[in-house]
């Protein structure tokens, strides 16, 4: 069975196809809305999905050697997202059902970044630190559902990060500004704030914007990433405590960052735990892991509560037919 991905949650577009005989993610082809100073516009991104659709669709069909008359299912990222780009992914999805005339397939786009990473890491029931520019969330599976054992309170880590980077002007001006900026900094107090296993990034991120221009970008860089990511590793040790578990991912872009993935790692060792995350193609937003969990719900007989897109569709709110 083949079937074929679509992410459109916010500036990238994804198609992909999951092969279920080979157990493999075929194609993984992306295209990008570049960062910019002054954040995203929605009909921008609108734009540019529909811009490149039709040469991302043959890209992922030529590398995994296909045609669309042998895909046997579309599945689309249901939510959370930009609405507009929600709505730009499903009127993709709905027509290609409709054209090929194989079931549409709605996922969650949280649970697919988890399921990726369990899929390329083999780690079967671990605590799971999604960190991506929108969502920061400590999650287990419980039965049938996952559950949010903590989150963030306002800002997602990376949208944090994102912030900070246009604050500073970096280049590029983003998360990926403050990581490269971040190397060999001196560490700086700044405000820590964590309850339980909830974590706040506004009033780090207000106090790092106070700084700004009176330390060395590349202190406040790094002071700004190991508070943040401290926060983080901090609520995902206390779930794995609480929880007794044995196994730790972590998923979404934040996910990319090599600091945070070396924290991780070394609270996971201290703790007897193994510790894994997915290549950082897949850690980005990809169609690859909307594919694979199309794939999973399909096969287990899971039927969609809604159709079309929803914005604030929580990774709480939908059950798991799937092991
Ligand atoms: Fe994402």
């Amino acid at each position: 069975m083949k079937i074929l991905g679509i992410e459109s949650t916010a500036h990238t577009l994804g198609i992909s196809v999951f092969d279920s005989e080979k157990q493999e993610i075929t194609s993984n082809a992306v295209n990008r809305y570049p960062s910019s100073k002054n954040g995203f516009i929605p009909r921008k991104l609108v734009e540019h999905h529909a811009k490149n659709y039709k040469k991302t669709l043959e890209q992922s069909l030529n590398e995994s050697n296909t045609k669309l008359s042998k895909i046997n299912g579309i599945a689309y990222s249901q939510g959370p997202g930009i609405g507009h780009c929600l709505h730009a992914g499903f009127v993709i999805a709905k027509s290609l059902s409709v054209l090929t005339n194989k079931p549409l397939i709605p996922v969650n786009h949280c649970i697919a970044h988890i399921e990726v990473t369990r899929f390329y890491t083999k780690l079967k029931d671990p605590i799971v630190l999604y960190v991506s520019g929108g969502n920061t969330q400590i999650i287990t599976r419980e039965k049938n559902h996952y559950k949010v054992l903590g989150e963030t309170l306002d800002l997602g880590l990376g949208n944090f990060l994102d912030n900070l980077g246009r604050k500073m002007k970096l280049n590029p001006p983003d998360a990926v500004g403050v990581m490269k900026t971040a190397e060999k900094g001196k560490l700086i107090d700044l405000p820590y704030s964590i309850k339980g296993m909830n974590t706040s990034f506004t009033g780090l991120l207000t106090h790092c914007e106070k700084l700004y221009g009176t330390v060395s970008n590349k202190d406040l860089c790094y002071s700004a990433q190991e508070t943040a990511f401290s926060m983080v590793v901090e609520a995902t040790e206390r779930a794995l405590k609480h929880l007794r578990k044995k196994e730790v991912i972590t998923c979404g872009g934040v996910a990319c960052n090599k600091r945070l993935k070396e924290m991780l790692s070394i609270m996971s060792k201290e703790n007897n735990c193994k510790f894994g995350s997915a290549p950082d193609e897949f850690n980005r937003d990809n169609a690859g892991m909307i594919a694979l969990t199309g794939w999973l719900e399909y096969s287990s007989g899971f039927k969609p509560i809604e159709e079309e897109i929803n914005q604030k569709q929580r990774t709480d709110s939908v059950k798991i037919t799937w092991k």
